[in-house]
């Protein structure tokens, strides 16, 4: 059983000040950080690039988690790889030939992660699943942070938990959109192993009490 680590993700984080949200993430004591990389054409924001990985790659020793929510990724992952992304997750919706770039992830040394947002059933994934790392699933449709987690998008963590023991593999499931402390545990009861969390994070007064609170586990 894999561990249960916290990806605080940096979309909820003040823009004007990414060293100060990396140093609250690391004293958290969070083993991840979730990069939201948007194009404003696969969602409707567009955020940031490989050069923000770049900026924060010296600053922690923590895994960056790097989500990309764009249109054709495979024309950005050796960038993002460059920058010093530990991990690429790529969207099912966005790209044809998925194995054929998970691959191409996992040839750079890196995890490869896929990715689905609320309307595409788990089942997609079955195919892919020897290829990836880390299966996300999107519990609220992507595109900015501060939503409602859609609790149906739950019950596609369980059937996918049920696919990954079937199968005897060992890939995460990530859940991301509306995880808080409350929605974190009902995801880790339905098989989530990784949490990434935005708003809840960075509005937390006591973020290593949340960051532990759920990591235990
Ligand atoms: C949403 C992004 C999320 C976002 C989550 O499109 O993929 O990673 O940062 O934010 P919260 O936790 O605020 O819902
Ligand atoms: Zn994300």
């Amino acid at each position: 059983m894999n561990k249960t680590v916290v990806s605080p993700s940096i979309l909820a984080a003040n823009f004007s000040n990414f060293e100060n949200a990396i140093s609250q993430i690391d004293s958290s004591g969070a083993a991840w950080v979730h990069i939201d990389v948007m194009d404003g054409c696969f969602v409707p924001n567009i955020t940031f690039g490989p050069q923000l990985v770049r900026s924060i790659r010296p600053l922690t020793k923590a895994l960056l988690d790097v989500h990309l929510m764009i249109i054709q990724p495979d024309r950005f992952i050796d960038k993002f790889a460059e920058a010093g992304a530990d991990s690429i997750t790529f969207h099912y919706e966005a790209e044809t030939h998925c194995q054929k770039f998970l691959t191409e992830i996992r040839s750079l040394g890196k995890k490869a992660g896929m990715a689905i947002v609320p309307s595409t059933p788990c089942s997609a994934l079955e195919e892919v699943l020897p290829y990836i790392d880390i299966a996300l699933v999107m519990t609220v449709n992507p595109g900015f942070g501060g939503q409602t987690l859609i609790p149906e998008c739950l019950e596609k963590v369980e059937k996918l938990a049920k696919m990954r023991e079937k199968s005897g593999l060992t890939f995460r499931i990530s859940v991301d959109g509306g995880i808080n402390g409350q929605t974190a545990k009902d995801a880790v009861n339905a098989g989530a192993d990784t949490l990434v969390m935005g708003s809840a994070f960075f509005n937390s007064s006591n973020q290593r009490e949340l960051v532990t609170g759920l990591e235990k586990k």
